[in-house]
Formats: C-alpha cells, structure tokens, sequence
C-alpha cells in the first residue's frame, strides 16, 4: 500500500491538482458510506438515530493556499498532502455528547480505516470555548493500478456545539480574528451555555429512556 505523503514513486500526475483532488472527494465519499452504513446498523440494532445529519465539504484552493502560507510552507501539491490535513472535510452533528464517543469509538473499531490523529476539544475545549471531538483517519483509495491512502478529517459535534461553532465562525470572519474582548467574553459564556444544554439534554434523555 502507497501512502499520498510517498507520492516520488507515482511520477508527474500524483503531482496534478486534478489527481488529489480526485483521491480527496473518493476518500471522502468512502468515508461518508460508512458512517451512513454505521448509522444504519445502530437503527437496526438499537432502533435508535446517532447522526442528525452529515455535511461534507472539500477545502477550497484558496484556503488550502491561505493555511500553507500561515504554516510558512511553500504552496505546492506535495506539501498540500504533507501537511494540510483537512482537505476532505466531514462533520458528523449527533443529538447528545455520549452519541460522539459511540460514533468516535465505531469510527476507531472500522479495520480499512486508520485513526492518525484524534483532538478531543470537548474534554479540553478551545481558549475561544470551542467543543469538538477531531479525528484525521486515512482510507486506502483502490484505483486501477494502485492503493493510495488518503487522509479525512472528521469533525463530531452535538447540534448545540455546531450551533455555537457556526456562529463563533461569522464573527471571527467579521473581525478578522480580532474581536472585541466583550464579544469574545460573550461567546465564552454562550459557550458555556450550551455546555450546560447538552449536560441537560442528557440527562433527561436518560429519564426518558426509563419510560420505554
Ligand atoms: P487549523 O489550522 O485551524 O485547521 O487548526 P489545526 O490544524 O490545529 O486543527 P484544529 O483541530 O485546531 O482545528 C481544525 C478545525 O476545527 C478548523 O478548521 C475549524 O473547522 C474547527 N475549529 C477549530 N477551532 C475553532 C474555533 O475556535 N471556532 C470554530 N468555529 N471552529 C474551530
Ligand atoms: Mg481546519
């Protein structure tokens, strides 16, 4: 098996924007099929829903250009590869925090898939009060001639969490990433609101169950 990062042995066209971003949207959409399938099984098993809903997006050419040039690296196919890990996107929102650890340890039990990295942001959430659990898993891509292991970052989130994210994101566009402390201080605290939701979501979910 060939990993992107070796791409020396597969010549000229391993080098082509065209080639990666192909091998990005097949593992990306490798990826979606399993989770879908993943979920399927536990409406199947458990009767019960983990996954809201799925959202896939492929890193544009300008952020991928903007994120090499804030690491200082030369903007070139190879360091794309290298060391922008989220060129294929996928954010899984679910219902409750527990549904992230049973779809993040379904995630890690899957054998064609390998678990590079994980962040766990919602045990140390983010200075801005950011909670997500990241993953960066790598799915190996069967072309005709080869196996190419391609890298996937995956984003899971309760739908308070991606609320909160969606929003922190438009007002850190607005201000350029330097927003009045009052605003910053709002959003912690919006932050820890949800917190605070999904802690009582839970909870009564858990009652909720008794009754069935
Ligand atoms: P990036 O270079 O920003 O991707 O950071 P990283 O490579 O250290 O990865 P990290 O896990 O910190 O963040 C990856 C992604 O998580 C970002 O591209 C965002 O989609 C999301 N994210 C991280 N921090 C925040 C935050 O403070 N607010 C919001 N809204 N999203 C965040
Ligand atoms: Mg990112």
């Amino acid at each position: 098996m060939e990993l992107l990062e070796n791409n020396q042995n597969f010549g000229e066209d391993m080098n082509s924007w065209q080639t990666v971003t192909f091998l990005y949207n097949a593992a990306a959409k490798e990826v979606m099929t399993k989770l879908e399938i993943l979920n399927d099984e536990f409406v199947n098993i458990h009767n019960y829903n983990p996954i809201e809903h799925i959202k896939f997006r492929i890193k544009t050419p300008e952020s991928i250009v903007k994120k090499l040039k804030r690491y200082g690296r030369e903007v070139s196919v190879p360091n794309m590869i290298n060391y922008v890990n989220d060129v294929a996107g996928i954010r899984l929102v679910c219902s409750f925090t527990s549904d992230i650890y049973k779809l993040a340890e379904m995630i890690g039990r899957q054998n064609d898939l390998t678990v590079v990295s994980i962040k766990d942001y919602i045990k140390n959430p983010k200075e801005s009060g950011y909670k997500s659990y990241h993953m960066i898993v790598s799915v190996p891509i069967f072309m005709s001639d080869r196996v190419v292991d391609t890298k996937v970052e995956i984003q899971i989130r309760t739908i308070a969490m991606d609320f909160w994210a969606s929003l922190e994101h438009k007002i850190y566009y607005k201000f350029e990433g330097n927003a009045p402390e009052s605003i910053s201080e709002g959003l912690r605290e919006c932050a820890r609101m949800v917190s605070a939701l999904d802690a009582r979501m839970l909870t009564l979910n858990e009652e909720i169950s008794k009754y069935k």
